[in-house]
């Protein structure tokens, strides 16, 4: 698998990178069964074995199991932490979460709180440092100087190398460059064939009969490569919304669905790997974040970084995702 280096970074790494979600099987408290652990395992290490060297956890993933079910491969591997680049992520709390009851569910960027999950973190995972540390979601209540502060302890004490954002929208960036010291060099942002929005906004600006996805007009896809922000695709194949609709007989994504089979029937691959391609095509340089529990699927999906859209290509897929050619 190819790899770059992330923008203002010294680290390298694979054009997909593997995302542990849904590793840690159910979203409670309840026990990682074996069984679940030994699917984790396989996904990771079908994923080590195609070339992924980039792991995405957040704090809350299956509520903190998932970084314990990867901690403790990692405890098993001693020398995989060295091949891996690690991310995760902190500031949405679950009500009455692990360490300090409380409702409702929240955002939560204030120091203290960033401080103490991302100690959690890497207890979990067992190690002693993230390479980068991501805030989650937009908090409202976001004071940019306590990110700051929370940001510059973490990284003197070598306990997170660099730091990003997701979801986040250029203004939402700005307001944290202005105090943040480190550079934010990456934005983690849902983006797929179902959910094209990202692009769209820009194709279907100033044009008449305006539309919800033009008036985002974010100009965020630009934003970030005007500023050297990787950005990262999660939801790739739509949480699986794009791949189960394959032959299905009704449904919005249904024609995208069967050009991403007929596309990768021509070009002897598989549908996912299409999918993803599409997401590779773009000049951004977008990172997949892949979602799949399942070892055989990570595979599916690996040939990705091989697999070259044409323009035309591209666009048939984009029309008929969205049902609708550009005008
Ligand atoms: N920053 C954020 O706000 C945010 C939000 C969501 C996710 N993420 C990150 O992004 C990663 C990926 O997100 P995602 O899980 O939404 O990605 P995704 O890859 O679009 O979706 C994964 C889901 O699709 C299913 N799937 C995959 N291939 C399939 C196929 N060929 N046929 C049928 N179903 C298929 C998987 O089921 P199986 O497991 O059964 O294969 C899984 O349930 C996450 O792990 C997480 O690291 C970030």
């Amino acid at each position: 698998m190819n790899t770059y280096r992330i923008p203002r970074t010294d680290l390298v790494v694979s054009r997909l990178a593997y995302g542990c979600m849904k590793i840690g099987g159910s979203w409670d408290h309840s026990p990682v069964s074996a069984e679940t652990e030994a699917t984790a395992r396989a996904a990771v290490e079908a994923a080590l074995e195609c070339g992924i060297n980039f792991f995405d956890h957040a704090d809350i993933y299956c509520c903190g199991k998932s970084e314990s079910v990867f901690g403790r491969l990692l405890a098993d591997t001693p020398s995989l932490r060295e091949r891996i680049v690690l991310q995760s992520k902190v500031g949405i709390r679950f009500a009455n979460d692990a360490y300090e009851s409380g409702e409702p569910a929240r955002y939560d960027f204030s120091r203290e709180h960033i401080a103490h999950s991302t100690e959690a973190i890497l207890r979990r995972l067992q190690t002693d440092r993230l390479d980068i540390l991501l805030l989650h979601r937009p908090d409202p209540l976001v004071e940019p100087e306590e990110v700051a502060a929370a940001f510059d302890a973490l990284h003197a004490a070598g306990k997170v190398r660099y730091f990003g954002v997701s979801n986040h929208t250029p203004a939402q960036i700005e307001l944290l460059r202005r105090h943040v010291r480190q550079p934010l060099v990456v934005n983690q942002l849902e983006f797929s064939l179902a959910q094209p929005a990202l692009v769209v906004e820009g194709v279907l600006a100033n044009r008449s009969g305006s539309t919800t996805e033009a008036n985002l007009s974010t100009g965020l896809l630009d934003y970030c490569r005007l500023h050297d922000i990787l950005v990262q695709a999660w939801g790739p194949v739509g949480g699986g919304r794009l791949l189960r609709a394959i032959g299905a007989e009704t449904g919005p994504l249904t024609a995208c669905a069967d050009l991403l089979a007929k596309i990768a029937n021509e070009k002897n691959t598989t549908p996912d790997a299409v999918a993803l391609a599409w997401i590779l095509r773009h000049p951004a340089g977008i990172q997949p974040i892949l979602g799949t529990t399942r070892a055989e699927r990570v595979r599916d999906a690996a040939p990705a970084d091989t697999v070259r859209l044409t323009r035309e290509e591209w666009y048939a897929l984009l029309a008929a995702a969205r049902g609708q050619k550009v005008p």
